[in-house]
């Protein structure tokens, strides 16, 4: 159990790794912010009548804050609204707020709030933090900062913080003029994020590993609340798309497969089927080459109420859809078409189509169809990516490969190359050489006849994600070495105009 003096060192800790951060790296801002407050300090001599008033309305947000978590942490009890309408036919948020008092998981809600208890699920508290080490910043955005950091036993994490220099707290600042009451209306977003964590867990969202919530200078705010919050994450890499654009196709796959795997979740998960607002690729991260959603802030559960199909668009730069108005009276899947457009225009779009196995392009023209027509639900679209996964790693997309082929090669088992030519190809999996994955001997015997510069190649038993083998092409070699795993193909003749067949 941590003692409180571990919670104040950990809250001295988190505000010192804030500063020295933020003074680092945005100085600028700093400055701007410093120019805001004394601009405020002005205003505020001009009349307690303003500040009160505008007390008032931060109040009112930090309340309307508040109402937006209480309903995320009703026990388990979904919003489906196909199959569980035998005992509440109101919308969501009335519903909701109707059994507020009396149900809500204040265990939960006084766990966060305070932060010193823990729950099964989330581990870690303020007390693994103490003596922590931050190494750099991992990424911030409107609201929040995260921090790569290793605790105290080396291990690493992700830290997220209120961002002090966002926009969200600029412009809280600008309305309000309060830091310390908007960094607690801030924080309601961190603290909503903890409760989606825990309500969402799927290997496709990023695992809550524990958070701490302390009281700043060790003063007892009122309930606890306005103290600095601290959301302890697995670490992971953001994604960068440019990065994925050039990486080979079966990675940008399984990025797209992931995430239709995480949507499928969504679509029926323990809060409903919930949509992501603001679905972008920053807000995914990789975790050895997983993808998974580490800002969940703008997640929503709601449902669309509607009288009429008109009442049920989904609208889009380029594209407007209407959905059916169910005889419930809500938008039918509203929240899973949204999604599933907005992982077609921001995902598949850029990922799938672009160097897909030639054995495949027809059904990956498929997905692209019936994603971008939304003509397909998220059930019909995670059977067509799994049965994708499925050819591709079985081989069977390869059939009218020509068997013979292989036979142009002599294969040394036990054996690996030194003294090599190599030679550069596109998308390979290394810098130096022409690495690319194959299903086996025969598919690599194929690319090594298609590159004129190819004429020997090794499979040295190292395997990708979906369990292919990695080949490397080369040019030439100067001899062999005897190497336990590997085998070696060469050519047996370099002759152009022999038949490969
Ligand atoms: N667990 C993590 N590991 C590594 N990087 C992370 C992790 N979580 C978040 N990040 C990075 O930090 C950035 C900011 O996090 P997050 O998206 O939660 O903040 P935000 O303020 O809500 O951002 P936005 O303005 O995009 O909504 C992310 O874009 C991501 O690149
Ligand atoms: C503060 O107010 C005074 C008089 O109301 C004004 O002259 C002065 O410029 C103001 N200062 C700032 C920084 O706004
Ligand atoms: C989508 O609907 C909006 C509002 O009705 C309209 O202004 C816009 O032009 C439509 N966009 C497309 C691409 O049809
Ligand atoms: C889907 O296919 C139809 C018919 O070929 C075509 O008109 C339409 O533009 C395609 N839509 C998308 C999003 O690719
Ligand atoms: C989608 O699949 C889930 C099971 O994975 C099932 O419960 C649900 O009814 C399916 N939805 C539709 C519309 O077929």
């Amino acid at each position: 159990m941590p003692g409180p003096g571990n919670s104040l060192r950990a809250a001295a800790l988190l505000a010192f790794v804030v500063l020295s951060i933020l003074v680092s790296l945005l100085i600028s801002s700093v400055q701007q912010f410093g120019a805001r407050l004394s601009h405020f300090s002005n205003a505020t001599v001009a009349g307690d009548e303003e500040a009160a008033s505008l007390r008032r309305a931060l109040n009112y947000q930090l309340n309307e804050r508040r109402k937006e978590i209480l309903p995320l942490l009703l026990p388990a009890d979904d919003d489906d609204e196909d199959d569980d309408d035998d005992e509440h036919g109101q919308s969501g948020g009335a519903r909701h707020a109707s059994r507020l008092d009396s149900t809500l998981d204040s265990n939960l809600w006084n766990e966060i709030t305070h932060g010193s208890e823990k729950t099964h699920m989330d581990e870690m508290g303020c007390d693994s933090l103490v003596d922590m080490q931050a190494v750099e910043v991992l990424g911030s955005g409107y609201t929040k900062l995260v921090v790569k950091v290793n605790l105290a036993k080396g291990q690493p994490v992700a830290l997220k913080l209120v961002n002090e220099q966002g926009i969200d707290m600029g412009k809280c600042l600008e309305d309000f003029k309060d830091p310390e009451g908007c960094r607690e209306l801030v924080s309601y977003k961190l603290k909503k994020e903890i409760v989606l964590l825990q309500r969402l867990q799927h290997p496709n969202v990023i695992k809550l590993k524990g958070h701490c919530a302390a009281d700043a200078g060790g003063h007892g705010t009122k309930g606890g609340e306005g103290g600095r919050i601290a959301v302890i994450l697995e670490q992971g890499n953001p994604l960068q798309m440019i990065q994925l654009l050039q990486s080979p196709w079966e990675d940008r796959f399984r990025v797209c497969l992931d995430l239709v795997r995480l949507l499928h979740f969504l679509s029926q998960s323990p809060l409903g089927s919930v949509a992501l607002l603001d679905f972008q690729p920053r807000q995914f991260v990789t975790v050895s080459g997983e993808l998974k959603l580490t800002d969940l802030d703008d997640a929503s559960a709601e449902e669309t109420t509607c009288r009429t199909d008109a009442d049920c668009t989904l609208q889009f730069p380029h594209r407007n859809f209407t959905l059916p108005c169910t005889a419930q009276g809500v938008c039918g899947g509203l929240n899973e078409k949204m999604n599933i457009y907005n992982a077609y225009r921001y995902f598949f779009t850029y990922l799938l189509p672009h160097q897909a196995p030639p054995g495949l392009t027809h059904l990956v023209d498929h997905i692209m169809n019936s994603t971008g027509e939304l003509k397909a639900d998220i059930n019909q679209t995670l059977d067509a990516f799994e049965h994708i996964l499925l050819l591709y790693k079985s081989g069977l997309h390869l059939d009218n490969l020509p068997p013979s082929i292989i036979r142009d090669y002599t294969m040394m088992r036990g054996m690996g190359t030194s003294g090599n030519v190599e030679y550069r190809c596109w998308p390979s999996y290394s810098q130096q050489g022409c690495v690319l994955s194959v299903h086996s001997p025969r598919e690599a015997a194929y690319i090594c006849n298609s590159h004129p510069q190819c004429n020997s190649f090794t499979l040295n038993g190292q395997k990708t994600w979906t369990g292919r083998l990695l080949a490397s092409f080369r040019s030439s070699f100067s001899h062999l070495v005897p190497d336990g795993t590997s085998e070696v193909y060469v050519k047996k003749t370099k002759a152009p105009e022999t038949s490969a067949v």
